[in-house]
């Protein structure tokens, strides 16, 4: 390739080989600009031409100020100056300096660059005749610029990214620590790690030494190499039942029992447990004040039932001396005596009987839990069939019309309760009625988990203030004279309701007419 005219001129100035360096130079990859002593263009490859739009032709002889005008960077202006009157050379990098020569960046980089990015290199150079030039060398660094951005750009992403990360672990750092239950994580080898505070204080030196060990026999991966079983008294829930407790002896302290729940994860392609303990030693307390508040009201219960029986069953013998004696004392002499006289034997008689009645009733109400029998399937329809049987042959027996309805269930019961139960609704509905029209009805209705068992009659009602209190022992609405009875038979229907694990309730309202339902569930858990 032929250099330029006035290139040529130049070189073949200074050496006669100058043609074959020309060329060289001519075709470099950098752009390669020689000043002379006047700070005038001597040299101005090909290079240049196309990257500052100048022809060499154009820029020999003038000053890089003449062909750059106002965009000419004063720090090359200055730095040729240094060169070429101190021999100094000179850098002009885009890290280090912010305007370099105006020169076309390449079609790839046109978009993000409005110039090309480069690194000048002012360098002194003495010829042969003892003047000092300055050569300066352009490189194109625009992609390395670029590459340093996407780099520097990368880092802060990078940085920002550490950042929150380390953000949200010492979130969720704070979270583990300031968790009430105790954290521990295990590898697959079994090793156990406390992640939070409260594991360290169950697991550390002033914890529990065993701990580690009774929760390795937990793991379920404890197979192949399993640590010893802990002491029973350790380990206080079966281990079938999917909730594990235990209890933890610290070497400082009380006794806590705990909850375990382990769970598991992958990590790094390794299998890890979790394992969360919680004190659950409020529960636990809770749990032993209800299991001993219920023993006591069972004691009392019993006690009060013991009471009542051998009440009952004592007064029976004063009393069958009472009730003969005054008997003998009627039929003597009934009419012996004045008026007045036979009055008194017959209140004397009466109450007697009375009270032998209560004392029958009571002796059956304190045999409900006592002499339970064990439950059987029961159908109805006999249940009720025996029923109308016994009111028919007691001449005491209230009158009226009872009807059933035809598909009454068979349920789950003590047959001798349920029909004492049932004998005493009938019977009420009958003798709370006006006898010339007492209607009973009896029907059933299924519910998911119990039959219903309605008794429903035709007569006085009942006054919804009273609804829960007739269940009550001795509570009457009524004086003896108007109507016969104890006070008793709801009381026993309650209490062998309850013994079935059932509901009794009424619906009622003055001369509307009265309803007894009883709940009876369809499965029993505890016969
Ligand atoms: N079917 C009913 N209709 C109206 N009142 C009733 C009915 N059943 C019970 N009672 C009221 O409830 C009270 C308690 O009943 P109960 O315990 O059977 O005692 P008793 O029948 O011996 O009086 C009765 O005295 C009565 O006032
Ligand atoms: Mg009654």
């Amino acid at each position: 390739m032929a250099a330029t005219p006035g290139n040529a001129d130049f070189g073949k100035a200074i050496n006669p080989d100058a043609e074959l360096y020309l060329t060289l130079l001519e075709n470099s990859d950098v752009g390669i600009v020689t000043i002379d002593q006047d700070k005038t263009i001597r040299f101005w490859n090909s290079w240049m031409e196309k990257a500052s739009g100048h022809m060499t032709a154009h820029v020999l002889g003038k000053t890089m100020n003449d062909v750059f005008g106002d965009a000419m960077p004063s720090r090359l202006h200055s730095a040729i100056r240094d060169c070429l009157s101190l021999g100094m050379p000179a850098m002009i990098s885009p890290s280090l300096n912010k305007s370099v020569l105006p020169l076309r960046p390449l079609p790839q980089f046109a978009e993000k660059f409005p110039q090309m990015q480069q690194s000048i290199r002012i360098q002194p150079v003495r010829i042969s005749d003892g003047n000092l030039l300055c050569s300066i060398t352009v490189r194109d660094v625009t992609l390395a610029v670029q590459r340093d951005q996407l780099l520097r750009r990368q880092a802060a992403e990078l940085a920002e990214l550490v950042t929150k990360t380390r953000r949200s672990e010492d979130r969720t750092r704070a979270i583990l620590q300031n968790t009430i239950d105790a954290i521990l994580v295990a590898s697959e080898d079994g090793i156990l790690e406390p992640l939070n505070a409260r594991a360290q204080e169950l697991c550390g030196p002033q914890g529990d030494p065993e701990i580690k060990n009774i929760i390795q026999f937990l793991l379920p991966d404890s197979g192949n190499n399993p640590p010893p079983k802990p002491p029973s008294d350790r380990l206080l829930t079966d281990l079938g039942t999917g909730v594990i407790e235990i209890l933890a002896c610290p070497a400082n302290g009380h006794n806590i029992p705990l909850e375990v729940a382990i769970s598991h994860f992958t990590a790094y392609g390794r299998y890890h447990y979790i394992i969360t303990l919680r004190d659950i030693s409020q529960r636990k307390r809770h749990e032993l004040e209800i299991q001993n508040t219920m023993q006591e009201l069972e004691n009392s219960n019993a006690e009060l039932e013991q009471f009542a029986y051998a009440a009952s069953h004592d007064l029976q013998e004063p009393l069958r001396m009472v009730s003969s004696y005054t008997q003998l004392l009627a039929r003597r002499y009934r009419e012996k005596l004045d008026d007045t006289a036979d009055e008194f034997i017959h209140y004397a008689v009466d109450g007697t009987q009375r009270m032998q009645r209560m004392i029958d009733d009571l002796l059956t109400l304190s045999r409900v839990g006592r002499h339970g029998k064990p439950f059987q399937p029961v159908a109805l329809t006999g249940l009720f069939d025996a029923i109308e049987a016994n009111l028919k042959r007691a001449d005491s027996a209230p009158a009226g019309n009872i009807m059933r309805a035809p598909d009454l269930p068979v349920v789950v019961g003590d047959p001798s309760q349920l029909l004492q139960l049932f004998q005493n609704l009938v019977s009420n509905g009958l003798k709370y009625s006006d006898p010339a029209h007492a209607e009973v009805r009896i029907s059933a209705r299924e519910f998911e988990s119990f039959w219903r068992i309605s008794v429903s009659d035709n007569g006085i009602g009942i006054d919804p203030q009273y609804h829960a209190s007739i269940f009550e022992i001795f509570k009457r609405l009524h004086g003896y004279g108007e109507y016969a009875g104890t006070g008793i038979g709801l009381a026993l229907c309650k209490k062998i309701v309850e013994r079935h694990g059932g509901n009794i309730h009424v619906e009622s309202a003055p001369h509307e007419g009265s309803t007894f339902h009883v709940d009876l569930p369809k499965e029993h858990s505890v016969l």
